[in-house]
């Protein structure tokens, strides 16, 4: 199925609607910490600030949107109020491992080098996939008429992507080869989530009555 044509069935079910925009929130809400926890303890500058910042804010603004779509609140990020809760838990996780592992064995990173550019590279895939979700994602709630709207969190993800790519620029120099390979490792990961939302949802044509 379709990106497109998952979310649109989504974004028609309340309850499927109300549980995605909390899945998305418990995601964002992962990154802030990530983030936070990547942040060296003297020298963080403004801009890994504004960072964590802005993905806490998605993550709040995102469960706040849930009011005007469901009369049933997903009051916790628990499995109940989730849509795929293992994979959607674990798809950051797993990123930050793989990537982890692709820096060690590759150029040998260890300490506090390894967890920036780690911090580095995951983000950037991440960025890479919000540029792409949240502007699908919008375009299904337009088009349903829905008053949940995420126009606010996709201008600063756009924010976040230009930042990145100056940040791997400094850090990396020829920083190509090692984004290629944290974008691979993330669709690998998108691609597991997206058959797992499907499968747990029953999203697939029949559920509707
Ligand atoms: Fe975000
Ligand atoms: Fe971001």
């Amino acid at each position: 199925m379709e990106f497109t044509n998952l979310l649109t069935h989504i974004v028609a079910d309340d309850s499927l609607h109300a549980r995605w925009l909390n899945t998305l929130s418990m995601m964002e809400n992962t990154g802030a910490r990530k983030i936070s926890a990547a942040e060296p303890k003297t020298t963080v500058d403004l801009l890994m600030l504004k960072h964590a910042a802005e993905e806490a804010r998605h993550a709040y603004y995102l469960k706040k949107q849930i009011q005007k779509v469901a009369e049933t609140d997903c009051p916790t990020y628990e499995p109940a109020f989730l849509l795929a809760p293992n994979d959607s838990h674990a798809y950051l996780n797993r990123l930050d491992v793989q990537v982890c592992r692709y820096l060690k064995d590759t150029l040998g990173f260890a300490g506090a080098e390894l967890k920036y550019a780690a911090y580095l590279l995951v983000t950037y895939a991440i960025e890479v996939r919000a540029d792409e979700l949240y502007p699908v994602y919008q375009d299904v709630l337009t088009e349903s008429g829905s008053k949940v709207n995420v126009r606010s969190i996709i201008v600063e993800e756009e924010g976040h992507l230009a930042e990145m790519l100056r940040q791997m620029e400094t850090f990396f120099g020829d920083w190509q080869g090692h984004a290629e390979r944290a974008v691979a490792i993330e669709t690998g990961l998108y691609t597991a989530w997206l058959t797992s939302l499907l499968a747990t949802e029953k999203i697939i044509a029949g559920k509707e009555n």
